[in-house]
């Protein structure tokens, strides 16, 4: 029997496979520090879990129609988007999805065809490039290194474009770099493409981890004319600490958000009913709670990019959004690995830092970039201290 080519050309997911194997040393009785998490270490708030008990308690365990997502909730997005980002979207412009990673599935079948180009920076989030192969379309990728502080130019941008981009995908405050692109980089950026027929998938699934008060903002409030060409991507996994509840959501144009509405109502039929409960609550409710996970994450991340930084070979760009570090290692690789290593340097080097100290890392090339490794500092402050005492003194060899 044969599977179709469409699912044997996707790659799982390396991020996951790295906590898998994590994971399983730590079943194994090991003493593994984890950096390899993409979601926060705490616990989802309490009056998020109380609204879902209370969805449960109150019988709301039916289909919610339209599978576009529960009107509260809808409501609940549009507000908190003008709110929070500025942003003026009607309930009709958005879709309630499982996660934002469906979004963005949905959105790019939504949008590309065979033999379109999508246009994307390295280093990406992982999901990105198999999803917009998964649609038919080409991968054009756009390099910006450590040395250029992880950002594209627009002159990078618009050597990029071709007749054949129909999409741009940006991600501030970014996975893996943890980089925020500043108001003035990003408007730079929408010159390029504003008004060329290129849809531009701006990913702020981080918006509210943004430290050091960068003067940043929604990328579609830069112009006029870019809310006709601009579908904006969030969700509650990683603000409210509520990665498996499965919410996520984008806005756009009512026309393409009813293109993702059609998709989902043939494919999931939408989000969990008590998630989406829930996720009114986290909207709506104090903010208390996020705002101590956000002086928590503000405070590893100072710790974190400092010791790195300290580190003799390594190079971390000090991180802006998110919670994530992305420190380039490829001064060190033939010393710890040797001159002859087969395949990506990246992973041969995190493979060698969890079996020799036991300290989980993602390998850059899961991001498209070699040079580099992810740390993730959603883990507790001891944590981070033993990981790096371990790493530091793997470094030192
Ligand atoms: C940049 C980015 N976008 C989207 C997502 C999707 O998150 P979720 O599907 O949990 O909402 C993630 C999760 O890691 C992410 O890092």
């Amino acid at each position: 029997m044969q599977i179709s080519k469409r699912a044997a050309g996707i790659q799982p997911s390396m991020t996951l496979a790295t906590s898998a194997k994590a994971k399983a040393m730590k079943a194994a009785g090991l003493d593994v520090v984890g950096f390899g998490a993409g979601e926060p270490d705490f616990k989802t708030p309490p009056h998020i879990c109380d609204a879902a008990v209370q969805a449960v308690r109150d019988g709301h365990h039916g289909y919610i129609v339209p599978a576009s997502g529960l009107a509260e909730l809808k409501e609940a997005v549009a507000g908190y988007l003008a709110r929070k980002c500025g942003l003026s979207y009607a309930p009709p412009e958005v879709c309630i999805t499982t996660g934002g990673k469906y979004a963005l599935f949905e959105a790019c079948l939504s949008v590309l065809n065979p033999g379109d180009e999508a246009v994307l920076p390295a280093p990406y989030w992982v999901s990105y490039p198999e999803q917009i192969r998964f649609a038919g379309a080409e991968v054009v990728v756009i390099q910006a290194g450590a040395e250029q502080g992880f950002k594209i130019t627009p002159g990078q941008l618009a050597a990029a474009v071709t007749e054949k981009t129909r999409l741009f995908i940006l991600n501030s405050p970014s996975n893996p770099t943890g980089v925020v692109y500043t108001r003035e980089e990003l408007a730079g950026l929408a010159e390029v493409v504003a008004g060329r027929g290129v849809w531009v998938f701006s990913d702020e699934i981080y918006n509210e981890l943004v430290y050091d008060a960068v003067d940043t903002c929604s990328f579609v409030t830069l112009r006029d004319d870019l809310p006709a060409q601009t579908i904006t991507f969030g969700g509650a996994s990683k603000t409210w600490a509520m990665t498996g509840w499965r919410i996520g959501w984008a806005a756009g144009p009512q026309e393409v958000i009813g293109a993702i509405g059609r998709l989902q109502s043939q494919s999931t039929s939408g989000p969990t009913s008590i998630a989406q409960y829930a996720a009114v609550a986290a909207l709506t409710g104090p903010e208390e709670p996020t705002r101590a996970m956000y002086e928590q994450f503000d405070r590893r991340r100072l710790y974190m990019a400092g010791r790195l930084s300290a580190m003799d070979g390594v190079t971390c760009v000090r991180p802006q959004g998110a919670f994530y570090t992305f420190p380039d290692f490829s001064a060190l690789y033939d010393r710890v690995l040797g001159a002859d290593v087969e395949g990506s340097k990246s992973v041969a080097f995190a493979d060698k830092v969890l079996d020799e100290v036991h300290v989980a890392v993602v390998p850059g090339a899961a991001f498209g970039d070699d040079a580099c490794c992810r740390l993730s500092f959603a883990t507790s402050m001891r944590e981070i201290e033993k990981g790096l005492d371990r790493l530091e003194g793997f470094l030192r060899g």
